[in-house]
Protein backbone atom coordinates (compact mmCIF):
# COMPACT_ATOMS: atom_id res chain seq x y z
CA UNK A 1 0.00 0.00 0.00
CA UNK A 2 0.85 3.72 -0.68
CA UNK A 3 0.72 5.97 2.68
CA UNK A 4 0.52 9.36 2.54
CA UNK A 5 1.00 11.89 5.46
CA UNK A 6 -0.39 15.38 5.35
CA UNK A 7 2.12 17.89 6.94
CA UNK A 8 1.28 20.65 5.20
CA UNK A 9 -1.17 23.06 7.61
CA UNK A 10 0.96 25.52 9.61
CA UNK A 11 -0.24 25.41 13.22
CA UNK A 12 -1.36 29.04 14.06
CA UNK A 13 -2.34 27.65 17.19
CA UNK A 14 0.66 26.67 18.70
CA UNK A 15 2.09 30.41 18.64
CA UNK A 16 5.84 29.13 17.57
CA UNK A 17 8.03 29.85 15.02
CA UNK A 18 8.85 25.98 14.08
CA UNK A 19 6.62 24.18 12.09
CA UNK A 20 3.96 22.39 13.89
CA UNK A 21 4.53 18.98 13.45
CA UNK A 22 8.16 19.52 14.37
CA UNK A 23 7.23 20.31 17.70
CA UNK A 24 8.36 17.43 20.44
CA UNK A 25 6.67 14.60 21.81
CA UNK A 26 8.76 12.23 23.69
CA UNK A 27 12.06 13.92 22.51
CA UNK A 28 11.06 13.57 18.49
CA UNK A 29 9.04 15.54 15.74
CA UNK A 30 5.20 14.59 15.88
CA UNK A 31 5.86 13.71 12.53
CA UNK A 32 8.39 11.08 13.04
CA UNK A 33 6.42 9.56 15.36
CA UNK A 34 3.80 9.13 12.73
CA UNK A 35 6.37 8.22 9.90
CA UNK A 36 7.91 5.34 12.68
CA UNK A 37 3.65 4.00 12.68
CA UNK A 38 3.77 4.37 8.63
CA UNK A 39 6.83 2.64 8.68
CA UNK A 40 6.00 -0.54 10.70
CA UNK A 41 3.09 -0.75 8.09
CA UNK A 42 5.71 -1.53 5.78
CA UNK A 43 4.02 0.66 2.64
CA UNK A 44 5.40 -0.24 -0.69
CA UNK A 45 5.49 4.44 -0.95
CA UNK A 46 5.65 6.70 1.83
CA UNK A 47 4.90 10.32 1.24
CA UNK A 48 4.72 13.45 3.26
CA UNK A 49 2.89 16.55 2.04
CA UNK A 50 4.92 19.47 3.71
CA UNK A 51 4.03 23.22 2.43
CA UNK A 52 4.43 25.38 5.64
CA UNK A 53 8.08 25.57 6.42
CA UNK A 54 8.83 22.51 4.58
CA UNK A 55 12.67 22.89 3.57
CA UNK A 56 12.39 22.52 7.83
CA UNK A 57 10.50 19.79 8.01
CA UNK A 58 12.08 18.13 5.06
CA UNK A 59 15.75 18.22 6.79
CA UNK A 60 13.98 16.97 10.23
CA UNK A 61 12.70 13.85 8.58
CA UNK A 62 14.46 12.79 5.40
CA UNK A 63 15.25 9.31 5.09
CA UNK A 64 16.12 7.17 1.87
CA UNK A 65 12.03 5.61 1.89
CA UNK A 66 10.74 8.75 2.72
CA UNK A 67 9.27 10.90 -0.22
CA UNK A 68 8.20 14.49 -0.14
CA UNK A 69 5.25 16.31 -2.06
CA UNK A 70 4.96 20.15 -1.40
CA UNK A 71 1.91 21.72 -1.37
CA UNK A 72 2.32 25.66 -2.01
CA UNK A 73 -0.47 26.76 -0.65
CA UNK A 74 -2.55 24.91 2.16
CA UNK A 75 -6.22 25.20 -0.18
CA UNK A 76 -7.41 21.69 1.69
CA UNK A 77 -6.92 18.30 2.68
CA UNK A 78 -8.16 17.26 -0.95
CA UNK A 79 -5.77 19.11 -2.28
CA UNK A 80 -3.11 18.40 -0.03
CA UNK A 81 -3.67 14.63 -0.90
CA UNK A 82 -3.87 15.01 -4.93
CA UNK A 83 -0.13 16.62 -4.22
CA UNK A 84 1.21 13.42 -3.64
CA UNK A 85 -0.48 11.22 -6.44
CA UNK A 86 2.46 12.00 -8.48
CA UNK A 87 4.58 9.99 -6.39
CA UNK A 88 2.02 6.55 -5.50
CA UNK A 89 1.67 3.37 -7.00
CA UNK A 90 -1.79 3.82 -8.37
CA UNK A 91 -2.37 -0.23 -8.46
CA UNK A 92 -2.53 -0.50 -4.29
CA UNK A 93 -4.73 1.44 -2.00
CA UNK A 94 -3.69 4.62 -0.15
CA UNK A 95 -3.95 5.15 3.33
CA UNK A 96 -4.60 8.92 4.48
CA UNK A 97 -2.13 9.53 7.79
CA UNK A 98 -2.05 13.12 9.15
CA UNK A 99 1.51 14.59 11.01
CA UNK A 100 -0.26 16.26 13.92
CA UNK A 101 -2.08 12.59 14.83
CA UNK A 102 1.20 10.98 16.37
CA UNK A 103 -0.24 8.16 18.59
CA UNK A 104 -2.49 6.15 16.38
CA UNK A 105 -1.59 2.37 17.06
CA UNK A 106 -0.49 0.44 13.81
CA UNK A 107 -2.91 -2.31 14.68
CA UNK A 108 -5.63 0.23 14.47
CA UNK A 109 -4.66 1.39 11.56
CA UNK A 110 -4.73 -2.40 10.86
CA UNK A 111 -7.95 -3.02 11.33
CA UNK A 112 -8.99 -0.14 9.15
CA UNK A 113 -6.70 -1.52 5.91
CA UNK A 114 -7.61 -4.90 6.96
CA UNK A 115 -11.58 -3.86 6.65
CA UNK A 116 -10.91 -1.97 3.19
CA UNK A 117 -9.74 -4.63 1.66
CA UNK A 118 -10.49 -5.65 -2.13
CA UNK A 119 -11.48 -1.83 -3.13
CA UNK A 120 -13.13 -0.74 -0.14
CA UNK A 121 -12.88 2.71 0.95
CA UNK A 122 -12.14 2.87 4.67
CA UNK A 123 -12.74 5.50 7.22
CA UNK A 124 -11.44 5.87 10.62
CA UNK A 125 -14.16 7.06 12.87
CA UNK A 126 -14.50 7.24 16.44
CA UNK A 127 -17.76 8.53 18.33
CA UNK A 128 -17.31 11.17 21.49
CA UNK A 129 -19.01 12.60 24.06
CA UNK A 130 -18.28 16.31 22.46
CA UNK A 131 -18.48 15.63 19.03
CA UNK A 132 -18.11 19.57 18.21
CA UNK A 133 -15.50 20.75 15.42
CA UNK A 134 -15.59 17.69 13.76
CA UNK A 135 -16.44 16.03 10.56
CA UNK A 136 -19.76 13.90 11.18
CA UNK A 137 -20.21 10.72 9.75
CA UNK A 138 -23.91 10.68 8.26
CA UNK A 139 -25.09 7.51 7.64
CA UNK A 140 -28.59 6.08 5.95
CA UNK A 141 -31.63 4.17 7.77
CA UNK A 142 -29.40 0.99 7.13
CA UNK A 143 -25.76 2.17 8.54
CA UNK A 144 -24.18 2.71 5.69
CA UNK A 145 -22.26 5.68 5.41
CA UNK A 146 -23.71 8.07 3.02
CA UNK A 147 -21.44 11.14 3.70
CA UNK A 148 -18.89 13.57 5.63
CA UNK A 149 -20.26 17.12 6.73
CA UNK A 150 -17.79 19.41 7.98
CA UNK A 151 -18.95 21.09 11.27
CA UNK A 152 -19.25 24.38 9.74
CA UNK A 153 -21.36 23.00 7.07
CA UNK A 154 -23.46 20.74 9.25
CA UNK A 155 -27.40 20.84 9.56
CA UNK A 156 -28.27 21.13 13.27
CA UNK A 157 -29.52 17.72 12.76
CA UNK A 158 -26.29 16.56 11.84
CA UNK A 159 -24.44 18.51 14.63
CA UNK A 160 -26.37 15.77 16.36
CA UNK A 161 -24.37 13.18 15.70
CA UNK A 162 -21.64 11.72 17.35
CA UNK A 163 -19.64 9.70 15.33
CA UNK A 164 -17.03 11.49 13.96
CA UNK A 165 -14.45 11.40 11.00
CA UNK A 166 -10.88 11.47 12.34
CA UNK A 167 -9.52 12.32 9.09
CA UNK A 168 -7.69 8.93 8.64
CA UNK A 169 -8.80 7.17 5.48
CA UNK A 170 -7.38 4.71 2.88
CA UNK A 171 -9.02 4.43 -0.80
CA UNK A 172 -8.22 2.64 -3.35
CA UNK A 173 -6.04 4.94 -6.04
CA UNK A 174 -6.65 4.40 -9.19
CA UNK A 175 -9.70 6.64 -9.38
CA UNK A 176 -8.64 8.69 -6.31
CA UNK A 177 -6.79 10.77 -8.89
CA UNK A 178 -10.54 11.65 -10.92
CA UNK A 179 -12.63 12.04 -7.58
CA UNK A 180 -10.22 14.74 -6.07
CA UNK A 181 -9.93 16.53 -9.71
CA UNK A 182 -13.52 16.90 -9.22
CA UNK A 183 -13.77 18.35 -5.82
CA UNK A 184 -15.25 21.99 -5.44
CA UNK A 185 -14.50 24.43 -2.80
CA UNK A 186 -17.74 25.95 -2.78
CA UNK A 187 -17.87 24.91 1.14
CA UNK A 188 -18.03 27.82 4.45
CA UNK A 189 -13.98 27.17 4.40
CA UNK A 190 -13.50 27.56 0.87
CA UNK A 191 -11.31 24.50 0.56
CA UNK A 192 -11.41 21.23 -1.13
CA UNK A 193 -12.35 18.96 1.55
CA UNK A 194 -10.79 14.94 1.33
CA UNK A 195 -13.73 14.17 3.15
CA UNK A 196 -15.97 14.95 -0.17
CA UNK A 197 -13.83 11.98 -1.62
CA UNK A 198 -16.64 9.89 -0.08
CA UNK A 199 -19.43 10.89 -1.87
CA UNK A 200 -17.66 10.07 -5.38
CA UNK A 201 -16.54 6.76 -4.55
CA UNK A 202 -20.14 6.09 -3.60
CA UNK A 203 -21.25 7.03 -6.99
CA UNK A 204 -18.67 5.31 -8.37
CA UNK A 205 -20.25 2.09 -6.71
CA UNK A 206 -17.28 1.41 -4.10
CA UNK A 207 -18.56 0.51 -1.13
CA UNK A 208 -17.59 2.50 2.24
CA UNK A 209 -16.61 0.79 5.82
CA UNK A 210 -15.45 2.12 8.74
CA UNK A 211 -13.26 0.91 11.83
CA UNK A 212 -12.67 1.94 15.13
CA UNK A 213 -9.17 2.62 17.27
CA UNK A 214 -9.41 0.76 20.83
CA UNK A 215 -8.24 4.25 22.48
CA UNK A 216 -9.87 7.53 21.91
CA UNK A 217 -6.35 9.45 22.36
CA UNK A 218 -4.97 7.34 19.30
CA UNK A 219 -6.93 9.77 17.27
CA UNK A 220 -6.48 13.41 18.82
CA UNK A 221 -4.50 15.83 17.25
CA UNK A 222 -1.93 18.42 17.84
CA UNK A 223 -3.12 21.94 17.38
CA UNK A 224 -2.08 23.94 20.47
CA UNK A 225 0.49 23.24 23.45
CA UNK A 226 -2.27 22.49 25.52
CA UNK A 227 -3.30 19.60 23.22
CA UNK A 228 0.54 18.66 22.77
CA UNK A 229 1.18 18.41 26.73
CA UNK A 230 -1.66 16.29 27.22
CA UNK A 231 -0.54 13.92 24.48
CA UNK A 232 2.88 13.95 26.12
CA UNK A 233 0.97 12.47 29.51
CA UNK A 234 -0.58 10.07 27.58
CA UNK A 235 2.32 8.82 25.90
CA UNK A 236 4.22 8.86 28.82
CA UNK A 237 1.16 6.88 30.74
CA UNK A 238 2.01 4.37 28.37
CA UNK A 239 5.45 3.76 28.60
CA UNK A 240 5.23 3.68 32.31
CA UNK A 241 2.41 0.97 31.84
CA UNK A 242 4.21 -1.22 29.68
CA UNK A 243 7.35 -1.05 32.01
CA UNK A 244 5.20 -2.10 35.12
CA UNK A 245 3.76 -4.79 32.80
CA UNK A 246 7.22 -5.72 32.04
CA UNK A 247 8.10 -5.61 36.28
CA UNK A 248 9.87 -2.67 36.61
CA UNK A 249 9.08 -0.91 40.09
CA UNK A 250 8.26 2.19 39.34
CA UNK A 251 8.08 4.37 42.65
CA UNK A 252 5.71 7.31 40.68
CA UNK A 253 4.55 5.83 37.24
CA UNK A 254 3.11 9.51 36.94
CA UNK A 255 6.67 11.24 36.91
CA UNK A 256 9.41 8.67 34.98
CA UNK A 257 9.52 10.71 31.04
CA UNK A 258 10.96 7.90 28.75
CA UNK A 259 11.99 10.11 25.45
CA UNK A 260 13.38 7.34 23.14
CA UNK A 261 14.01 3.51 24.57
CA UNK A 262 14.13 1.91 28.04
CA UNK A 263 15.00 -1.61 28.32
CA UNK A 264 15.22 -2.68 31.47
CA UNK A 265 16.16 -6.63 32.94
CA UNK A 266 13.92 -7.92 35.77
CA UNK A 267 13.55 -6.43 39.17
CA UNK A 268 14.79 -2.83 38.25
CA UNK A 269 13.60 0.03 40.36
CA UNK A 270 13.25 3.27 39.36
CA UNK A 271 12.66 6.30 41.89
CA UNK A 272 10.86 9.40 40.67
CA UNK A 273 11.45 12.53 37.80
CA UNK A 274 13.98 10.50 36.10
CA UNK A 275 14.61 11.05 32.12
CA UNK A 276 15.44 8.72 30.03
CA UNK A 277 16.58 9.78 26.78
CA UNK A 278 18.07 7.95 23.79
CA UNK A 279 18.92 4.02 24.30
CA UNK A 280 18.62 3.47 27.25
CA UNK A 281 19.48 -0.07 28.65
CA UNK A 282 19.25 -0.66 32.60
CA UNK A 283 20.31 -4.96 33.55
CA UNK A 284 18.67 -7.13 36.13
CA UNK A 285 18.83 -5.66 39.45
CA UNK A 286 19.69 -2.12 38.82
CA UNK A 287 18.23 0.61 40.88
CA UNK A 288 18.07 4.37 39.87
CA UNK A 289 17.72 6.89 42.65
CA UNK A 290 15.55 9.92 41.57
CA UNK A 291 16.08 13.35 39.34
CA UNK A 292 18.53 10.94 37.16
CA UNK A 293 18.73 12.25 33.88
CA UNK A 294 20.03 8.78 31.62
CA UNK A 295 20.75 9.18 28.09
CA UNK A 296 22.60 6.71 25.43
CA UNK A 297 24.08 4.02 28.06
CA UNK A 298 24.16 0.25 29.02
CA UNK A 299 24.11 -0.08 32.61
CA UNK A 300 25.24 -3.27 34.23
CA UNK A 301 23.25 -6.07 36.64
CA UNK A 302 23.11 -5.31 40.55
CA UNK A 303 24.22 -1.81 39.50
CA UNK A 304 23.37 0.97 42.19
CA UNK A 305 22.57 5.05 39.97
CA UNK A 306 22.22 7.78 43.29
CA UNK A 307 20.33 10.57 43.14
CA UNK A 308 20.92 13.33 40.55
CA UNK A 309 23.20 11.57 38.52
CA UNK A 310 23.54 12.45 34.68
CA UNK A 311 24.71 10.05 32.57
CA UNK A 312 25.17 11.29 28.62
CA UNK A 313 26.67 8.53 27.15
CA UNK A 314 28.58 5.54 28.64
CA UNK A 315 28.93 2.02 29.91
CA UNK A 316 29.12 0.67 33.53
CA UNK A 317 29.86 -3.48 34.17
CA UNK A 318 27.81 -4.63 37.49
CA UNK A 319 27.57 -3.46 40.82
CA UNK A 320 29.08 -0.09 40.12
CA UNK A 321 27.75 2.44 42.35
CA UNK A 322 27.41 5.82 40.53
CA UNK A 323 26.15 9.16 42.74
CA UNK A 324 24.79 10.89 44.20
CA UNK A 325 25.83 13.60 41.47
CA UNK A 326 28.00 11.99 39.83
CA UNK A 327 28.26 13.08 35.79
CA UNK A 328 29.27 10.59 32.82
CA UNK A 329 29.94 11.79 29.60
CA UNK A 330 30.37 9.92 26.04
CA UNK A 331 33.05 7.41 26.11
CA UNK A 332 32.95 6.49 29.92
CA UNK A 333 33.11 3.04 30.25
CA UNK A 334 33.39 1.99 34.26
CA UNK A 335 34.49 -2.13 34.93
CA UNK A 336 32.47 -3.98 37.49
CA UNK A 337 32.22 -2.93 41.01
CA UNK A 338 34.04 0.68 39.96
CA UNK A 339 32.59 3.43 42.47
CA UNK A 340 31.98 7.30 40.61
CA UNK A 341 30.80 9.96 43.78
CA UNK A 342 29.80 13.16 43.62
CA UNK A 343 30.73 15.91 41.54
CA UNK A 344 32.84 13.20 40.13
CA UNK A 345 33.00 14.13 35.94
CA UNK A 346 34.04 10.78 33.81
CA UNK A 347 34.91 11.38 29.95
CA UNK A 348 36.45 9.38 27.22
CA UNK A 349 37.90 7.12 29.85
CA UNK A 350 37.79 3.74 31.43
CA UNK A 351 37.84 2.76 34.89
CA UNK A 352 38.69 -0.77 35.50
CA UNK A 353 37.37 -3.22 38.18
CA UNK A 354 36.41 -1.83 41.37
CA UNK A 355 38.26 1.42 40.73
CA UNK A 356 37.52 4.30 43.08
CA UNK A 357 36.73 8.28 42.29
CA UNK A 358 34.22 8.98 45.05
CA UNK A 359 34.41 12.73 45.19
CA UNK A 360 35.19 15.89 42.83
CA UNK A 361 37.46 14.69 40.30
CA UNK A 362 38.00 15.10 36.65
CA UNK A 363 38.65 11.93 35.07
CA UNK A 364 39.00 12.49 30.96
CA UNK A 365 40.66 10.87 28.56
CA UNK A 366 42.49 8.40 30.51
CA UNK A 367 42.95 4.70 31.02
CA UNK A 368 42.26 3.96 34.54
CA UNK A 369 43.21 -0.20 35.67
CA UNK A 370 42.01 -2.05 38.02
CA UNK A 371 41.37 -1.39 41.90
CA UNK A 372 42.85 2.24 41.35
CA UNK A 373 42.03 4.69 44.76
CA UNK A 374 41.30 8.65 42.52
CA UNK A 375 41.59 11.00 45.46
CA UNK A 376 38.95 13.31 46.41
CA UNK A 377 40.36 17.03 44.23
CA UNK A 378 42.02 14.42 41.15
CA UNK A 379 41.97 16.36 37.97
CA UNK A 380 43.41 14.95 34.98
CA UNK A 381 44.72 17.90 32.67
CA UNK A 382 43.42 16.30 29.42
CA UNK A 383 43.84 19.61 27.49
CA UNK A 384 47.06 22.27 26.62
CA UNK A 385 44.21 25.18 24.94
CA UNK A 386 44.92 23.01 21.55
CA UNK A 387 45.19 19.05 21.76
CA UNK A 388 43.56 16.60 24.10
CA UNK A 389 46.17 14.01 25.54
CA UNK A 390 45.54 10.83 27.67
CA UNK A 391 46.16 10.14 30.72
CA UNK A 392 47.47 6.06 31.89
CA UNK A 393 46.92 5.06 35.03
CA UNK A 394 47.76 1.29 35.62
CA UNK A 395 46.63 -1.07 38.66
CA UNK A 396 47.04 -0.73 42.03
CA UNK A 397 47.97 3.11 41.98
CA UNK A 398 46.97 5.55 44.82
CA UNK A 399 46.37 8.91 43.85
CA UNK A 400 46.34 11.33 46.68
CA UNK A 401 43.79 14.27 47.14
CA UNK A 402 44.32 17.23 45.21
CA UNK A 403 46.40 15.86 42.42
CA UNK A 404 46.67 16.86 39.21
CA UNK A 405 47.97 14.73 36.35
CA UNK A 406 49.29 16.48 33.17
CA UNK A 407 48.80 14.55 30.31
CA UNK A 408 50.01 12.63 28.44
CA UNK A 409 51.52 10.92 31.51
CA UNK A 410 51.61 7.01 32.38
CA UNK A 411 51.72 6.18 35.89
CA UNK A 412 53.35 2.32 36.49
CA UNK A 413 51.66 0.21 38.76
CA UNK A 414 51.40 0.27 42.38
CA UNK A 415 52.42 3.45 42.46
CA UNK A 416 51.30 6.52 45.22
CA UNK A 417 51.24 10.02 44.76
CA UNK A 418 51.24 12.26 47.40
CA UNK A 419 48.19 14.70 48.14
CA UNK A 420 48.71 17.76 46.39
CA UNK A 421 50.89 16.46 43.55
CA UNK A 422 51.50 17.95 40.42
CA UNK A 423 52.64 14.89 38.02
CA UNK A 424 53.92 16.30 34.74
CA UNK A 425 56.41 13.31 33.91
CA UNK A 426 55.56 9.42 33.54
CA UNK A 427 56.25 7.93 36.99
CA UNK A 428 57.54 3.97 36.86
CA UNK A 429 55.91 1.19 39.01
CA UNK A 430 55.55 1.04 42.62
CA UNK A 431 57.14 4.64 43.35
CA UNK A 432 55.88 7.53 45.61
CA UNK A 433 55.73 10.56 43.92
CA UNK A 434 55.72 13.85 45.42
CA UNK A 435 56.65 17.69 44.68
CA UNK A 436 59.30 19.58 46.75
CA UNK A 437 57.22 21.23 48.94
CA UNK A 438 58.21 23.39 52.26
CA UNK A 439 55.43 23.71 54.77
CA UNK A 440 56.08 26.38 56.55
CA UNK A 441 54.78 27.99 59.92
CA UNK A 442 54.59 31.62 61.50
CA UNK A 443 54.58 31.90 65.34
CA UNK A 444 54.42 35.81 65.02
CA UNK A 445 51.30 35.64 62.94
CA UNK A 446 48.25 37.78 63.68
CA UNK A 447 44.87 37.64 62.33
CA UNK A 448 42.76 40.64 60.70
CA UNK A 449 40.08 41.72 62.40
CA UNK A 450 37.21 44.12 61.29
CA UNK A 451 37.65 48.09 61.41
CA UNK A 452 34.56 49.91 63.09
CA UNK A 453 32.95 52.24 61.45
C1 LIG B 1 -10.21 17.42 9.19
C2 LIG B 1 -11.40 16.75 8.51
C3 LIG B 1 -12.49 16.51 9.53
C4 LIG B 1 -11.95 15.71 10.69
C5 LIG B 1 -10.72 16.37 11.29
C6 LIG B 1 -10.10 15.44 12.30
C7 LIG B 1 -11.41 17.55 6.21
C8 LIG B 1 -12.04 18.48 5.26
N1 LIG B 1 -11.87 17.59 7.47
O1 LIG B 1 -10.67 18.70 9.59
O2 LIG B 1 -13.59 15.84 8.93
O3 LIG B 1 -12.98 15.56 11.67
O4 LIG B 1 -9.74 16.62 10.27
O5 LIG B 1 -9.09 16.10 13.01
O6 LIG B 1 -10.56 16.79 5.84
N2 LIG B 1 -3.50 19.82 5.79
C9 LIG B 1 -2.64 19.96 4.74
N3 LIG B 1 -2.95 20.79 3.73
C10 LIG B 1 -4.12 21.48 3.70
C11 LIG B 1 -5.00 21.34 4.78
C12 LIG B 1 -4.67 20.50 5.82
O7 LIG B 1 -1.58 19.34 4.72
O8 LIG B 1 -4.34 22.21 2.72
C13 LIG B 1 -3.14 18.93 6.89
C14 LIG B 1 -2.94 19.70 8.19
O9 LIG B 1 -1.60 20.04 8.38
C15 LIG B 1 -3.41 18.68 9.23
C16 LIG B 1 -4.44 17.84 8.48
O10 LIG B 1 -4.20 18.05 7.11
O11 LIG B 1 -2.37 17.82 9.60
C17 LIG B 1 -5.88 18.20 8.86
O12 LIG B 1 -6.14 19.54 8.48
P1 LIG B 1 -7.06 20.51 9.30
O13 LIG B 1 -7.15 21.81 8.62
O14 LIG B 1 -6.66 20.51 10.73
O15 LIG B 1 -8.47 19.76 9.15
P2 LIG B 1 -9.71 19.92 10.08
O16 LIG B 1 -10.41 21.16 9.74
O17 LIG B 1 -9.33 19.69 11.49
CA1 LIG C 1 -7.33 19.54 12.71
Amino acid sequence: MNIVILAAGMGKRMNSALPKVLHPLAGRPLLSHVIETARSLQPTRLVVVIGHGAEKVREAVAAPDVQFAVQEQQLGTGHAVQQALPLVDPSVPTLVLYGDVPLTRASTLKRLVDAAENGRYGVLTVTLDNPTGYGRIVRDANGAVQKIVEQKDASADERKIAEINTGIITTPTEQLSSWLASLRNDNAQGEFYLTDVVERALEAGVEIVTAQPDEEWETLGVNSKQQLAELERVHQRNVANDLLVAGVTLLDPARIDVRGTLECGRDVSIDVNCVFEGRVTLADNVTVGPNCVIRDAVIGAGTRIDAFTHIEGGTTGANVVLGPYARLRPGAKLGDEAHVGNFVEVKNAVLGHGSKANHLSYVGDSDVGARVNIGAGTITCNYDGANKHRTVIEDDVFVGSDTQLVAPVHIGRGTTIAAGTTVWKDVGEGELVMNGKTQVSRRDYVRPTKKKA
